[in-house]
């Protein structure tokens, strides 16, 4: 959610200043790129020094700096640079001139040239935080806009205890993602993927597989975490591991249980895309004991898996339903019986005569066919960016 974001933190003259360290710190973990702006009275409670080590920038202050070679630090590039700005501690002075416009130092002067989001963690004592005049400069600057990060209830530095302390540093990053989060185009979505192989097992050493490596359905669970939705991803055995806050890994082996394991959670979902190669087949009897050699042609009766995708059309409410055909020959008719036999949605096709579709590649050449009979067709990409295609195609369609 952080990572590569520009991240302004604006610091005022509050004793809270020294938790900024702190703040600092985190988001630079979460892969952001921090710079700092302090009042001059900031400077008082955290050092410059500090603060552009932790940040791995120089501190801003002054509209000009370094008197030998004196340069101009421009609030109006600063203010363009960040994606997000936020003011902590913002003092009750502080926040008293951001409500009238004025801008007597570097810091307010930014805040009136920003376009991003800004936040803004107030930190005072008490009384001060239930003054009228504050309760008033509180409204209007969230009626300007900007978003508060409300102060914590606690021990403050007068040694009063109460409200008015700056929310900390762990709570300012958790209430930044969560606003993020609920600003994405599928923050209110659960989808389920499933991805990867399925193992059916012969006996308890062998197993009937197939050579899916299970990327593309962890791209498509990347791309749709990235965009907000909540992700339940059952995942065949593969190598593949997403790691994202809005990623569930349930991990299976066999037909089975990926169809247990993905009815359980179907009908909470919104969108379900069915990416596995699901095996078509499993050995009538899994044996208990190891099979041995012996001479002769050996002989395993097989039956159908269940399918799963199948299932999921039967059992559809108001899923949007999708799933994929991956064809040899008369790919179009096949993939558009599987879309109606399946009730689906969607159907996401895989010609294996296109070079570089298909298994165990990281690339992937797609048609899209909808039950209102559209048909994209995509060039060959990597699957990253082919999950982007799905995705969108899939937005567009919700929306329609
Ligand atoms: N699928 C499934 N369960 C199965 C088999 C397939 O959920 N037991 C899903 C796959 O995840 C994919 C779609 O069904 O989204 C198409 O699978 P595919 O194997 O291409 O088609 P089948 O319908 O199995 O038909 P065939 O193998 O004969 O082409």
């Amino acid at each position: 959610m952080l990572s590569g974001k520009n991240i302004l933190i604006g610091i005022t003259g509050g004793i809270a200043a020294y938790k900024i360290a702190h703040l600092v710190r985190e988001f630079i973990k979460s892969g952001s790129n921090v710079k700092c702006i302090q009042t001059p009275n900031s400077k008082s409670f955290i050092t410059p020094l500090t603060l552009s080590t932790l940040s791995k920038n120089k501190v801003y202050s002054e509209f000009t700096s370094d008197e030998k070679n004196p340069s101009w630090n421009d609030h109006v590039k600063l203010a363009l640079w960040a994606d997000l700005f936020i003011i902590a501690p913002a003092t009750a002075n502080t926040l008293s001139k951001m409500c009238q416009g004025v801008c007597d130092n570097l810091l307010l002067a930014t805040y009136l040239s920003s376009k991003c989001q800004v936040y803004f963690a107030p930190a005072m004592d008490l009384d001060m935080y239930k003054h009228p005049s504050s309760i008033q400069n509180l409204k209007k600057l969230k009626q300007f806009g900007n978003i508060m990060i409300p102060a914590e209830h606690g021990e403050l530095a007068s040694g009063l205890v109460g409200e008015g302390r700056m929310a900390e540093p762990k709570n300012i990053i958790e209430f930044v993602k969560a606003d993020l989060a609920s600003k994405l185009p599928l923050s209110d979505k659960t989808v389920l993927v499933t991805a990867g192989p399925t193992y059916e097992a012969i006996d308890p050493v062998r197993f009937i597989g197939n050579r899916s490596s299970g990327k593309m359905g962890c791209e498509l669970a990347l791309n749709f975490a990235n965009k907000g939705a909540k992700v339940i991803l059952v995942l065949g055995p593969s190598y593949q591991n997403p790691i994202h806050d809005h990623i569930t890994i349930k991990r299976v082996e066999s037909a089975k249980e990926m169809h247990l394991e993905s009815l359980s959670v179907f009908e909470s979902c919104h969108i379900v895309i069915a990416a596995a190669a699901v095996a078509d087949y499993k050995p009538l009897n899994k044996l208990a004991q190891k099979y041995k050699k012996e001479s002769g042609t050996p002989k395993i009766a097989l039956q159908k898996t269940i399918d799963i995708l199948a299932d999921m059309g039967t059992a559809k409410k108001n899923q949007f339903l999708v799933g994929f055909a991956l064809e040899t020959n008369n790919e179009i008719v096949n993939a558009k019986s599987k879309l109606r036999e399946k009730n689906l949605d969607l159907i996401i096709l895989n010609s294996l005569k296109d070079e570089g579709a298909g298994f165990d590649t990281d690339t992937n050449k797609i048609t899209i066919l909808s039950k209102r009979n559209k048909m994209l067709r995509f060039e060959l990409k990597s699957k990253h960016d082919v999950a982007n295609d799905i995705v969108n195609t899939i937005l567009n369609e919700i929306d329609a």
